[in-house]
């Protein structure tokens, strides 16, 4: 039987503990993963008990107040506070979401904060997403229209037209569908991955773009495309209620009903 073992410079080790003085009566415990690829060291499980009457309701105020009061060497991404930047994108207590938008209240036990998964980490909670990014910018998410614009002003749409793509354009490109993706985890140097494809999608719905034989033509392909086996995590996984795997398969019956040119 195969046995999988991590390298030995891979195994998570204990780590340091930040502990509240007895009396603190409204705590919680908040378990992160630390890793500092310039020390040489393991990576690590740092704990750190927290006084809620000190902190904001959010699990990012929490990973603020770790830094700001506790270890300053904390890294991790965020901007907005708001859960429209999608940089605070974590894996809390087992499931990728964003920082900003997830109540502690809402957490049971001691809260576990690790980076996405499956992703090069570059120290600490912060990621590796150049390729993200980069399967991002291959669908070439932008308008495809070599017409003239009528009077020389906007393209408009109809209400209809304009409905079929307010839902994907909602995508923050946070990753945590793509990084929730095991056939992501194993493919993703050919798979495009959820997010990429609810972007490229997008582009396909939207009444003004030509592009749409060119954009099937390029998707319709064993690893870009197909490695999806619709497990859903994706959709499960989406902190703004997007269906990216959905999405999916119509991208799917797009290519099995168009006629092409050739
Ligand atoms: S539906 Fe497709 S993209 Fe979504 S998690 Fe499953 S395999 Fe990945
Ligand atoms: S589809 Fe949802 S989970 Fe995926 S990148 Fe966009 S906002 Fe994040
Ligand atoms: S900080 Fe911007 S989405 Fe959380």
């Amino acid at each position: 039987m195969a046995e999988f073992i991590l390298p030995k410079n891979s195994k998570i080790k204990k780590g340091n503990s930040f502990n509240l003085e007895a009396n603190v009566s409204n705590s919680r415990t908040f378990i992160v993963y630390r890793y500092d690829p310039d020390t040489g060291d393991n990576p690590r499980l740092d704990t750190f008990e927290i006084n809620l009457d000190e902190c904001g309701p959010m699990v990012l105020d929490a990973l603020i107040k770790i830094k700001s009061d506790l270890d300053p060497s904390l890294s991790f991404r965020r901007s907005c506070r708001e859960g429209i930047c999608g940089s605070c994108s974590h894996n809390i207590n087992g499931l990728n979401t964003l920082a900003c938008t997830q109540p502690i209240k809402d957490l049971d036990g001691d809260i576990r904060i690790y980076p996405l998964p499956h992703m090069n980490v570059v120290k600490d909670l912060v990621t590796d997403l150049t390729k993200f990014y980069e399967g991002y910018a291959s669908v070439e998410p932008w308008l495809k229209n070599d017409s003239e614009s009528p009077e020389g002003k906007e393209r408009y749409q109809t209400k209809e037209d304009q409905e079929k793509i307010d839902k994907p354009s909602a995508c923050i490109l946070c990753a945590c569908c793509s990084t929730a993706c095991p056939s992501y985890w194993w493919n993703s140097d050919e798979y495009l991955g959820p997010a990429a494809l609810l972007a490229s999608y997008r582009w396909l719905q939207d009444s003004r773009d030509e592009a749409k034989e060119e954009r099937l033509k390029e998707l319709n392909d064993s690893s870009k495309l197909y490695r999806c086996h619709t497990i859903m995590n994706c959709s499960l996984s989406c902190p703004k209620d997007l269906n990216p795997g959905q999405a999916i398969s119509e991208i799917k019956k797009m290519i099995a009903t168009h006629d092409f040119d050739e």
